[in-house]
């Protein structure tokens, strides 16, 4: 007998997810909730241009029209959702954190948009008369995308389009500088999983032709040095739970010393995956 291909993949995309035991519990992600809400303000001008770039794509492709009814999963402060209801006729906001809900209720008012604060994997698709019930199901890094299980959900709630977004590279000279300098490691453009590659291979193999369009995002720019910005890359390398204040004053002192006039010059490349597919 030869390898199940699903199980095949299934079992590349846990290898590859880092083994740093964390979870995706509701407590951890409402600890993180303010954290990235901040950091979504922070990149305010980067988000709203990946935001944009995302939504137009949906429509370029048929994907979102005044007639869908659109569910983001793991919708965070709701970024895309507010984008998205400007064109769908009803967008549903869920998320596994209630803080997260708080923020997205906060800035997502809209009479087309509605909320619901759930783990994605507790929703019984059944009873909640989501099966095949939107026109697009819409996630953008979210750990509610985490395997082949995820991948199935997705595709049972939805009756037309699915997307996802996930990072596939990273680069950021300072991040470098901290690796080389502060953690003593190499630098890596390693973004932790292949969450991207292994989707496609999934959907590829129950029979979806999904297509996959890269977006690249280039930043080059003076920022003064503070000890926001050293927590800001302390998180960012961390990525979860308390960020050791040693830590961070370490990165603040590497960051003074590389300084000119008090700022650092930021260049770093993000590249990031749209997986579209239709069901
Ligand atoms: C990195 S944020 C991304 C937010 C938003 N989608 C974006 O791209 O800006 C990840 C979000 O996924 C949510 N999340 C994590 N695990 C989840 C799960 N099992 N079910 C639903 N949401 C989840 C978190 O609470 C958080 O809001």
């Amino acid at each position: 007998m030869g390898i199940d291909p699903l199980e095949y993949f299934e079992t590349l995309w846990q290898d590859s997810v880092p083994k740093d035991g964390m979870e995706h519990t509701k407590e951890v992600w409402n600890n993180m909730a303010k954290y990235w809400f901040d950091f979504s303000q922070h990149k305010k001008e980067g988000k709203r241009d990946i935001v944009c770039a995302v939504v137009d794509f949906l429509k370029q492709k048929g994907a979102l029209t005044e007639e869908s009814k659109v569910i983001d999963i793991g919708c965070g402060p709701g970024e895309y959702a507010s984008e998205m209801a400007k064109t769908a006729k009803e967008v549903v906001c869920s998320d596994i954190s209630d803080i997260m809900i708080g923020f997205c209720k906060d800035s997502v008012t809209a009479d087309n948009v509605s909320f619901i604060c759930t783990d994605f994997f507790d929703i019984d698709i059944e009873k909640s008369g989501y099966k095949n019930g939107f026109d697009l199901v819409f996630t953008s890094l979210t750990p509610a995308v985490s395997g082949l299980d995820s991948v199935k959900r997705i595709n049972e709630i939805s009756c037309g389009y699915c997307f996802n977004q996930s990072f596939v590279y990273r680069q950021d000279n300072i991040k470098d500088g901290i690796d080389i300098h502060v953690r003593g490691v190499e630098p890596s453009t390693n973004v932790g999983n292949s969450s991207c590659y292994c989707m496609f291979n999934m959907l590829w193999n129950m029979g979806y032709h999904p297509e996959i369009t890269y977006y690249t995002q280039f930043t080059n720019k003076e920022i003064l040095v503070s000890a926001d910005l050293a927590e800001s890359y302390a998180r960012s390398i961390i990525k979860m739970g308390d960020v050791d204040v040693k830590f961070i004053d370490d990165i603040h002192k590497y960051l003074k010393s590389i300084a000119k006039d008090g700022a650092v010059t930021v260049k770093n490349e993000a590249k990031l995956a749209w997986t579209l597919w239709h069901i």
